[in-house]
């Protein structure tokens, strides 16, 4: 399915945001950045953020939402565009000192740390409030075809940078993402954190690898729906099901290694429990199989919710 002029826009933000924490590592570093990383995220940074990203934007997304009555002075999209125009006033300064640096100038650092931190903190603000006011408010005046059209737009400022635009840049970010040694956002918290947060989930996991061994479940401690104990790890999953089944759990799990299947879904009635369980292909960012995740809910609760409980009936 093609992309929606929204999740094209949050990817870029996304993406450059992933950029900026490559280059404040580097920044951060006592023997400054590598001159490639340097190079390749100015070029991103120019060529891309400022030469791409917000021409579509500018282009294509602001006249749209300003024809559907969001007015240009003001409001959202006046702060929009000059903190546009304030980022286009501050990467030749970041440029300028880059390039002293790249140049052998390493009495730049300093300045450097500034001339980034300027820019980044600018625009990672501003990303928050296109992903959090403006991009919501457009979604709720723009038609289907307006959504359309800016697709279409995004396009067009693409094909006219040159051609694959998007996955050059793209691949360009993740050369300095892994240059820059950029993870995944849970290697940030403490591994006990990390557990703790597992076992707060409202549904229960179990993860089988790749070789379809139980290495991991959660709430070890605590009342479970399928009850489970430590000496289910290490067991071939296909000893904890009963033999009749065992050639569907099997197909199920040769369909995810094949990538053949997304989701296998089953809900059963367990005493006044509707337990709706479900299994899914764990997979690396390259795409590998690395396991199964079984996930365990009782969304009988949740089937009865009815109407709608706002934050604000918190007061009463
Ligand atoms: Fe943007």
């Amino acid at each position: 399915m093609s992309q929606t002029w929204y999740e094209l826009l949050m990817t870029d933000h996304e993406t450059t945001e992933k950029v900026f924490e490559a280059v404040e590592r580097a920044l951060a570093a006592p023997g400054g950045p590598s001159p490639t990383l340097l190079q390749d995220a100015m070029e991103y940074f120019k060529g891309y953020v400022d030469g791409c990203h917000n021409k579509k934007e500018e282009n294509h997304l602001f006249p749209l939402v300003e024809q559907r009555g969001i007015p240009r002075g003001g409001g959202p999209l006046g702060v929009m565009l000059m903190e546009h125009e304030q980022s286009r006033d501050t990467l030749p300064r970041l440029l300028e000192v880059a390039n002293r640096y790249l140049a052998g100038d390493r009495e730049a650092l300093d300045a450097l740390r500034i001339a980034f931190g300027e820019y980044s903190s600018l625009l990672k603000n501003h990303f928050w409030k296109e992903n959090d006011i403006l991009y919501p408010m457009a979604r709720r005046v723009m038609t289907a075809a307006d959504a359309e059209a800016v697709v279409k737009g995004i396009e067009a400022t693409e094909e006219a940078v040159g051609p694959y635009t998007r996955q050059k840049y793209y691949a360009l970010a993740e050369r300095i993402l892994t240059a820059g040694g950029v993870e995944d956002l849970s290697f940030g918290v403490e591994r006990d954190v990390l557990a703790a947060i597992l076992n707060t989930l409202p549904v229960e996991l179990s993860f089988v690898d790749k070789d379809d061994r139980v290495r991991y479940f959660s709430h070890e401690n605590g009342d479970k729906i399928f009850p489970r104990t430590r000496g289910a790890i290490g067991m071939a999953v296909q000893n904890c099901h009963p033999e009749k089944s065992l050639h569907l759990v099997n197909r199920i799990l040769e369909d995810f290694r094949a990538g053949r299947r997304k989701v296998a879904e089953f809900w059963i009635e367990m005493g006044a429990r509707k337990v709706h369980i479900r299994y899914f292909p764990v997979r690396s960012p390259k795409g590998e199989y690395l396991g199964t995740l079984e996930v365990v809910q009782d969304i009988g609760p949740i089937q009865a919710l009815q109407g709608q409980r706002r934050l604000l009936a918190e007061e009463n």
